[in-house]
């Protein structure tokens, strides 16, 4: 017995050199919304205890955490705390006997007026085109550090976001080298896409700042205010999340105010612009001055310019690419490649430039911040009776009445399809209604009267959306 446990005990502590922990995601990083902290986190195959260092260099000498798994899967996540806004970090994680070490920017003061950062979107299905993006993006940063921020994705991270193997093989897939490099050096922020399906998956991989209990969030950043809406959940009038989004755009002070969602509200073909957007997203972005509309869900680039905001469709991230319609609406330039938009906020003026895997630039605008032009209202226009002429008819034997009226509005245009209520009275009576032609005209016809017998017709009511009535009862 004895010679058993001991045996058993020398395999165990063979074993538990042999089997090393495997890191399976990360690191990657999430911005808490907080510029003095910063997210870090990763998943290994097995329950394993990991070290995480910091510091402003690469001795890592300005922190240290140990961080043991939390949930049912492995991960593992620390939030640096007490970072000095806009200052770059870098970090250590070591899992076993291996190292992982990565980088970030802490988000700058509150009153900067310049920052930089990336977007993108659709990162899905082919990890190897998500790379060459990735590759890209790394470039940027390298080149110009001030990118070194954050990138804000606008969603289909995976093609099936309720299958964890999508998750591993597709967005932390191990075999993508610019894809690991990126996610360890910028904190990826993004909202909900259909293909996250029922969301639980993104929400394990990346617990954003929500608001609790939601998908939807935003945060602060310099002069940014960054909103992520969850389409898959109602955002019309009324709505839990559409309320929040009215006292979010009420209440911030950022001169910069910037939406992220999945489908937009003007795009080019492919999947059809999204009404919910053109109907309740796109009065608040006038209302509160959001400037640009950051979506993806139509895996292209497009730009189309609505009432001087600019709807971005960034769905270039990796997913298999969709055939552009130049012809759709509003829309301002389109373009079927793989891609990623810097964006450059400088003060009052914004510059978006967009990006293809090999560093062309494919579209770039920039605009300032002013107040957008007040929507353009739905004219109320007033309607009037410009004249009725009334006479009889004679058909065969019989007589009828006949109240000929012609329908203007308040500047003497004829109204065409107004809505005409009205009775007769005097020797006939009845209701009669009926819609105006082309030339603002309508003939109504009484029922069958006498001959030498007075009538009178009056008009009770007419209606035609965008236009008033008011009736006369002199006239
Ligand atoms: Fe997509
Ligand atoms: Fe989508």
């Amino acid at each position: 017995m004895k010679k058993h446990i001991a045996l058993s005990l020398l395999l165990f502590v063979l074993l538990s050199l042999y089997i090393q922990a495997e890191i399976k995601k990360g690191p990657y990083l999430i911005y808490p919304g907080d510029n003095s902290r910063m997210t870090i986190l990763w998943q290994v195959d097995q329950t394993e205890t990991g070290y995480l260092a910091w510091g402003t260099d690469a001795n890592y000498s300005g922190g240290s955490a140990q961080t043991t798994e939390y949930g049912k899967d492995h991960q593992h996540k620390h939030t640096i705390t007490g970072l000095t806004p806009g200052t770059k970090y870098y970090y250590r994680v070591k899992i076993s006997n291996k190292k992982y070490t990565g980088s970030f920017r802490a988000a700058p003061q509150d009153s900067v007026k310049d920052i930089k950062f990336l977007v993108y979107g659709d990162t899905r299905t082919y990890p190897d085109d998500h790379n060459k993006v990735c590759n890209q993006m790394v470039n940027t940063y390298t080149n110009d550090p001030a990118y070194q921020t954050l990138v804000c994705l606008s969603g289909d991270y995976v093609g099936n976001g309720d299958d964890e193997s999508h998750w591993q093989d597709q967005y932390f897939d191990r075999n993508q080298p610019g894809a690991l490099e990126f996610q360890a050096n910028m904190p990826v922020m993004g909202c909900l896409g259909n293909h996250e399906r029922t969301g639980d998956l993104f929400k394990k991989y990346f617990p954003y700042p929500f608001v609790e209990g939601k998908r939807y969030y935003s945060f602060d950043y310099g002069p940014a205010h960054i909103i992520f809406i969850d389409q898959y959940e109602s955002y019309s009038p009324g709505s839990d999340q559409y309320n929040w989004l009215v006292k979010d755009l009420e209440t911030t002070t950022k001169p910069w105010k910037i939406l992220v969602l999945h489908e937009p509200g003007w795009t080019a073909g492919a999947h059809k612009n999204n009404t919910a957007v053109q109907e309740h997203i796109q009065p608040l972005c006038l209302k509160y001055g959001i400037k640009v509309v950051l979506a993806g869900h139509n895996h292209y680039y497009a730009r189309c310019e609505v009432d001087g905001i600019q709807h971005i469709t960034a769905g270039g991230g990796g997913a298999p690419l969709y055939n552009v319609d130049l012809n759709s609406p509003n829309l301002v330039t389109a373009i079927k490649d793989f891609h990623f938009c810097e964006v450059h906020i400088q003060g009052d003026r914004i510059y978006l430039t967009t990006k293809d895997t090999k560093g062309r630039v494919i579209d770039s605008f920039d605009m300032d911040n002013s107040l957008p032009a007040p929507p353009p209202s739905i004219a109320i226009q007033k309607l009037k009776v410009q004249r009725i002429f009334m006479r009889y008819k004679k058909s065969g034997s019989q007589y009828y009445g006949l109240a000929s009226i012609w329908i203007t509005d308040h500047k003497g245009a004829n109204v065409v399809g107004a809505e005409v209520f009205g009775t007769w009275s005097g020797s006939v009576t009845g209701d009669a209604q009926g819609t105006t032609d082309k030339h603002g005209r309508l003939l109504l016809k009484s029922p069958q009267i006498k001959k030498g017998k007075t009538f009178t017709f009056t008009i009770t009511d007419i209606k035609k959306p965008g236009y008033t009535y008011k009736p006369n009862p002199k006239k």
